[in-house]
């Protein structure tokens, strides 16, 4: 059968195909300095954008600051729910300390009388993806999290969401403390159906 995949794969090709997460609790410093975390959202922010509306923003949680946020969800933790176990939260508290750097990526939705707001969000959600392939493109690591404190309506305050906006992921980026293992990946051959009219 002629195709017309050419026989060396371009190195771009072979980059999206090396594309993992490493788990936030492998990653350690050094960060992206500042210089490079915007060098890195320059290739975030590329993504596919509908109107041109920018529906997202991004918050940096880095220093001091993780542990601080650490143990506000460990209190926030054991109020949602009381019967809360230790290692529960002790995971709230650390949830935000491994990774030297947590990029919080905030989709900002609300009205529009022309762009669905479905589409506003997977612009997000690319984003997301773009600033994980960037981070892993210049020897760093990350991972996408959520859990609850992407959806629980205090936090949102603390971090100073406004309305219409909504945590997409936190992006913990850091230097890989060893190399991720890899997993099982989708058979593109099974998820591929051809329409016939
Ligand atoms: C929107 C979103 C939220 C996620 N949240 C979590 C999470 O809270 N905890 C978790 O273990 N993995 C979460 N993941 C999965 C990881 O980001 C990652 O995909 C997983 O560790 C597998 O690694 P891989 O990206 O190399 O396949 C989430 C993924 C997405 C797309």
């Amino acid at each position: 059968m002629s195709h017309n995949l050419p026989d060396e794969l371009p190195a771009a090709l072979a980059m999206l195909d090396s594309r993992r997460s490493v788990p936030a609790r492998q990653l350690t410093g050094p960060a992206p300095d500042e210089p490079t975390l915007l060098r890195l959202l320059r290739s975030a922010v590329r993504v596919p954008d509908h109107g041109k509306r920018t529906p997202w923003r991004f918050l940096a949680i880095r220093g001091e600051a993780r542990h601080a946020l650490g143990e506000r969800l460990a209190a926030r933790g054991i109020e949602r729910d009381p019967h809360a176990g230790e290692a529960a939260v002790e995971k709230d508290r650390l949830r935000f300390s491994h990774a030297p750097l947590v990029v919080t990526v905030i989709a900002r939705l609300g009205p529009d009388e022309k762009i669905p707001e479905q589409e506003r969000l997977l612009s997000a959600g690319c984003v997301c993806f773009a600033l994980l392939q960037a981070a892993q493109a210049l020897g760093f690591g990350a991972q996408w999290l959520t859990g609850w404190p992407a959806y629980d309506t205090e936090v949102a305050h603390w971090l100073g969401l406004r309305e219409h906006e909504h945590i997409v992921g936190f992006l913990h980026i850091g230097t890989p403390k060893l190399e991720a293992p890899e997993r099982e990946r989708p058979d593109p051959r099974e998820l591929l159906t051809e329409w016939t009219p």
